[in-house]
């Protein structure tokens, strides 16, 4: 076998031709024929044939002699159209065979043409051109394909990545859309409950001093009773005394010594009532600061305790809060109605999923030199697989309709990234849900500082649930 050498990675100029005989005669004619043109392989058996085909230069026309010693040349066609490197290869048979059934073994099998000899070079010279003509014609159009092909992909690629923004873009719009909903519809609540809280400010004040005033006139009134009775004990059964008579038996029948312990208790009560009155208009009134957005450092279990009372109407007898807070907690920086926003939507999130009975423990410590963690368990049915990974979305809600919005999460979860903190939740072993909310101390001197944008993970909200 010869080759014209020729570097592996650089390809000739010229069109590469395998020619394939076993008849060193045979490939000298071809080779007179051939070299002006083309840069040429030879091969004087089928499995040199195959090895050369299959190495660089690759040919781009191989021209096969049928009758071979060791391997034919249907055989060699059949090897080439196997390989994926060969399959493409051009063959042209070249053979001594006339036959008519050999030609149609040859085509059959994937020759693109074929010669017979003695070889005519006019007709061997245009075979083999057409022959690479085409072969070039292809590979350009391959080429072109594949180019298509790339920029075709490019543009899918560039044009999934705008969609993929231009879906965020739209998911941020809804959200800001959203917020902008929901401070609207708080800003609007707010002015309400401090307008109400307001309303019911002056008359509480009014009764709670009456009330004052009602306890010194009612030991004025006692006292008169008092030196009645002492007058009446004196006076015993002389003129008035029948009359006597009648006003101990008034006093035996409405149970005076009872009423005058009573009515003491009861004024008590009532102002503890008021007190109580007082305290939730207060708290109240801190929920309505809406709209103000003050970052101050807040004793987070004053929120909590502050939340708790709010709800604690809302909350059935069969639901148990069990506190367990860390001794000395310190202070965090936060915009603490938006805090008591997030404690509230947690806390009524739990007693929706135990439906009215079980427990609640809220657990608080601090985490590090510069971050605390609060922690909010239930024992509800907790939180299916499926939904974990979304309870976080806006408008996501496993409720009846009508019944919840689906918001609460979403929105607790962009009030707690705001103060740089972070907002997970997780499936108890022993059953039952818990949200973990860590906060740096400091979120404005902690590394993630909070963000004043509107958008995703950043939202100005206020309490979908718990006040309304
Ligand atoms: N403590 C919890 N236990 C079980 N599932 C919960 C709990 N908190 C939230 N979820 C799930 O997360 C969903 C979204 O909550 P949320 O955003 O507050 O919207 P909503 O309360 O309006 O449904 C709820 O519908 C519920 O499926
Ligand atoms: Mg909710």
């Amino acid at each position: 076998m010869t080759s014209i050498p020729c570097e592996p990675a650089t390809r000739p100029a010229a069109p590469v031709v395998l020619l394939v005989d076993d008849q060193r005669v045979n490939l000298i004619l071809l080779r007179g024929l051939l070299s002006p043109d083309y840069h040429l392989l030879e091969a004087d058996s089928g499995a040199q044939a195959l090895a050369l085909a299959a190495a660089d230069p690759r040919p781009d026309l191989i021209l096969l002699d049928i009758m071979m010693p060791d391997m034919d040349g249907y055989e060699v066609l059949r090897r080439l159209r196997a390989q994926p490197a060969t399959c493409e290869i051009p063959v042209i048979f070249v053979t001594a065979m006339t036959e008519e059934n050999d030609e149609r073994v040859g085509l059959t099998l994937g020759a693109v043409d074929y010669l017979t000899k003695p070889l005519r070079s006019p007709i061997l010279l245009a075979r083999v051109r057409t022959q690479l003509e085409l072969k070039q014609g292809r590979d350009e159009l391959q080429l072109r394909n594949d180019s298509l092909e790339v920029a075709v992909q490019q543009r899918t690629q560039s044009l999934s990545e705008a969609l993929a923004h231009q879906r965020e873009l739209n998911q941020r719009l809804e959200q800001a859309q959203l917020q902008l909903l929901q401070s609207e519809k708080m800003a609007s609540l707010g002015q309400f409950a401090a307008g109400v809280a307001h309303e019911i400010n002056n008359p509480i004040s009014f009764v709670r001093s009456n009330l004052g005033t009602l306890k010194t006139y009612f030991e004025d009134v006692m006292a008169v009773v008092q030196a009645g009775d002492a007058v009446c004990r004196q006076a015993g059964a002389g003129p008035a005394g029948a009359a006597v008579a009648d006003y101990q038996r008034l006093c035996q029948d409405k149970d005076l010594p009872y009423l005058r312990e009573d009515l003491v208790q009861v004024l008590d009560e009532s102002r503890e009532g008021l007190d109580r009155v007082s305290r939730i208009v207060a708290d109240l009134k801190n929920f309505s600061r809406f709209g103000r957005e003050d970052w101050a450092w807040v004793d987070l279990h004053e929120g909590l305790h502050a939340t708790l009372r709010l709800m604690a109407g809302q909350r059935p007898p069969g639901c148990e809060v069990q506190l367990d807070l860390a001794p000395e907690l310190p202070l965090v920086k936060c915009i603490a109605p938006q805090m008591h926003q997030v404690f509230m939507n947690l806390l009524t999130n739990a007693v929706q999923a135990m439906q009215g009975r079980g427990c609640i423990r809220i657990a608080t410590r601090r985490l590090d030199e510069s971050r605390v963690e609060l922690r909010f368990e239930d024992s509800g049915p907790g939180i299916a697989a499926e939904h974990l990974g979304r309870i976080f979305d806006p408008f996501f809600t496993t409720q009846a309709v009508g019944q919840g919005m689906g918001l609460g999460l979403s929105i607790s979860w962009g009030i707690v990234h705001r103060h740089a903190g972070q907002l997970t939740a997780h499936n108890r072993e022993q059953g039952g849900a818990c949200f973990v909310l860590q906060l740096p101390l400091d979120p404005q001197a902690s590394s993630a500082a909070p963000s004043s944008r509107v958008g995703l993970g950043a939202p100005v909200l206020l309490p979908t649930e718990g006040i309304s």
